[in-house]
């Protein structure tokens, strides 16, 4: 009998997370978490305010604590991260130790396609496209750092890539 799973997903806006983070959770019969749900129900705000009223860098803060935070939760678990997660060195480090974080591959072309909400993701305004590929650049390395396996999230299907994760990590759902 295998122990339960707990498997995060990184990788950019509009990779799939959410998405896929449901499929995964229903397969595994587990709890999804979301570390940009717990930041807003912490703070009482959208990630948009956050990012308005406080900043950036205050965010991350507040991210992080959200990390650990979904981290306590008893596996079963999938954890959905925010894209920004990664430029965070205390984050990073915490994901390394773990062994189930998964990459969720993504061209910025189709994840500007997919994103829309502009109250999470206040860095998408005005020109989506041209960002994500600027993010892509920068983030590339710090994902596959914190991975410890990377899939393509290119296609559509959610429960497809869901179940191409769990048999790359080999378990069984
Ligand atoms: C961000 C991604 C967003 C949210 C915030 C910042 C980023 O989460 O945390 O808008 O820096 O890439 P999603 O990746 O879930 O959209």
């Amino acid at each position: 009998m295998n122990d339960p799973v707990r498997v995060v997903l990184v990788g950019l806006m509009g990779s799939g997370k959410t998405s896929v983070g449901k499929a995964l959770a229903a397969k595994l019969s587990g709890t999804l978490l979301d570390t940009d749900q717990i930041v807003e129900a912490d703070t009482g705000m959208t990630v948009g305010e956050i990012f308005a009223a406080e900043g950036e860098e205050a965010f991350r803060r507040r991210e992080l604590v959200a990390l650990r935070r979904a981290l306590e939760h008893q596996p079963p678990s999938v954890i959905a991260t925010g894209g920004g997660i990664v430029t965070s060195e205390e984050a990073r480090r915490i994901l390394r130790e773990l062994s189930e974080v998964v990459f969720l591959d993504v061209s910025p072309e189709v994840a500007a396609s997919r994103v829309g909400d502009a109250s999470t993701r206040p860095l998408l305004a005005g020109d989506a496209l041209g960002t994500l590929r600027d993010l892509e650049r920068s983030r590339r390395g710090l994902y596959e750092e914190v991975a410890d396996i990377v899939i393509d999230a290119d296609r559509r299907n959610a429960g497809a890539v869901a179940s191409e994760i769990l048999d790359a990590l080999e378990v069984a759902a």
